[in-house]
């Protein structure tokens, strides 16, 4: 019986192991079948993928999603459709929402929702508390639970566990993926209010590195007993770099960076104000340049966003009432791709960072590679095109991006989720 493929894949430029190859790629019902330098069809639909890079779809650790509660500047169908039309496959919704996620009954109704609306594949944190051990071990056997996020110092949300005692005790429970927004309460508490009028070209000064650093010591301390799986967000300072180079490779600690702050620094922040004020800040270019040292040769493994959608009128309030956070879902992969461009990262490095990697730090072992077996999440893009992102393009409910104006690599050209196509991206 001759076998007819859904989808056939003409001489793509794709990333086989730490290798570029030229292949065709073969789908059915939403897998890929086969991968080879040749394949015969019949298919239903064959794309000409020459000169083009074939990508699986970016695997995001790390969004703010804001349903329920804050659908004025997000909600789980325009985030997975930012996410989806730039290139975003796959991405785990951070419980601090209003209500936050605290308990097995929320994380069903999330799921429920996004079985209604969601673009992409999509799972959820459950914040840990002081008193909801019980909920998360109930959680954890959900098929939408991401893992458990940690909030060791004071952001968005009110879900904060300063006690390690509390931690220690939830990753003997939970053999679950836990997640640190790692900056140190008692640091950030002892420089509170120690500027009289700031602004936000203060927010560095008010969210030093030594909470970052310290809190980055805690978690490395709390990974090094086995079978642990901690992961520190958004690293942001160089210091963070070196503890958790010390920390490896006995532990399975693991980290991600954000574009953001790889693109900007707290000299941005003269230019844009509090759209830049975010949570940990943008600090000095030997940080940046330390994180993407780190990026490019190790130990950090993955890039995530931290899209954490405001609105403009909430940016616009004075710097003390403005929220911290900066849209990302639209410009992860045109910025990794970037990055690719400039000779920052090579391809395979990239892919890595933005699918294998995070794939396996939140083991879901069929995405993450286009290689036989994998879902098929794939992303055609043209290596060689730019963008300049503009707020008019963005699909964030929020309508601005800290992009706006930068050169990035342009978005996908075509997305498929598990073999289905999305509409391509406009303006391409
Ligand atoms: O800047 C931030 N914004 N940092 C966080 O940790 C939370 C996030 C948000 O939810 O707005
Ligand atoms: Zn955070
Ligand atoms: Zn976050």
């Amino acid at each position: 019986m001759t076998s007819v493929y859904d989808l056939l894949f003409r001489s793509a430029t794709v990333v086989v192991r730490d290798r570029v190859e030229v292949r065709d790629v073969a789908v059915r019902a939403g897998v890929i079948e086969r991968v080879a330098p040749s394949l015969s069809g019949p298919a239903r639909e064959e794309v000409d993928c020459h000169g083009l890079a074939l990508l699986p779809g970016a695997v995001d650790l790390h969004v703010h999603l804001r349903e329920p509660g804050m659908t004025h500047k997000e909600d789980i169908a325009s985030g997975t459709e930012a996410a989806v039309s730039a290139g975003v496959t796959t991405v785990f919704d951070m419980p601090n929402t209003s209500p936050p996620t605290t308990t097995l009954e929320r994380l069903a109704e999330k799921a429920g929702a996004a079985a209604r609306s969601a673009r992409c594949h999509v799972r959820f944190y459950l914040a840990l508390t002081a008193d909801n051990l019980d909920e998360i071990e109930r959680a954890a056997s959900h098929p939408a639970f991401a893992g458990v996020k940690v909030f060791l110092g004071s952001t968005t949300g009110r879900t904060l566990v300063e006690d390690p005692g509390v931690i220690a005790r939830a990753l003997d429970r939970v053999p679950a993926l836990f997640a640190f927004h790692a900056e140190l309460e008692s640091v950030l508490a002892a420089v509170r209010g120690s500027i009289p009028r700031p602004t936000a070209s203060h927010h560095q000064v008010l969210r030093p590195a030594e909470a970052a650093v310290a809190g980055a010591r805690l978690v490395a301390d709390l990974a090094s007993r086995p079978g642990r799986r901690l992961h520190l967000c958004h690293l942001s300072s160089a210091g963070e770099i070196a503890v958790l180079s010390r920390a490896r490779p006995a532990s399975r600690l693991t980290a991600e960076v954000t574009p953001h702050h790889l693109f900007f620094t707290h000299e941005d922040t003269d230019r844009l104000g509090n759209l830049l004020k975010v949570n940990p800040p943008v600090r000095a270019p030997a940080d940046r340049d330390a994180l993407l040292a780190a990026l490019r040769d190790g130990p950090v493994n993955a890039l995530a966003t931290d899209h954490a959608p405001h609105t403009r009128h909430e940016k616009s309030l004075p710097y003390p009432q403005a929220p911290s956070g900066v849209p990302g879902l639209d410009t992860l992969v045109p910025a990794a791709l970037r990055l690719v461009q400039v000779g920052a990262l090579d391809l395979p490095r990239a892919v890595g960072l933005l699918s294998e990697n995070p794939a396996g730090i939140a083991g879901l072992d069929r995405k993450g590679r286009v290689a036989e077996g994998y879902d098929a999440d794939l992303i055609l893009c043209d290596l060689d095109r730019t963008w300049t992102p503009a707020d008019a393009d963005v699909r964030t409910r929020c309508g601005w991006t800290p992009f706006a104006g930068r050169t990035l690599a342009a978005r996908p050209l075509a997305v498929w989720v598990q073999g289905r196509r999305h509409r391509a991206s406009p303006g391409i």
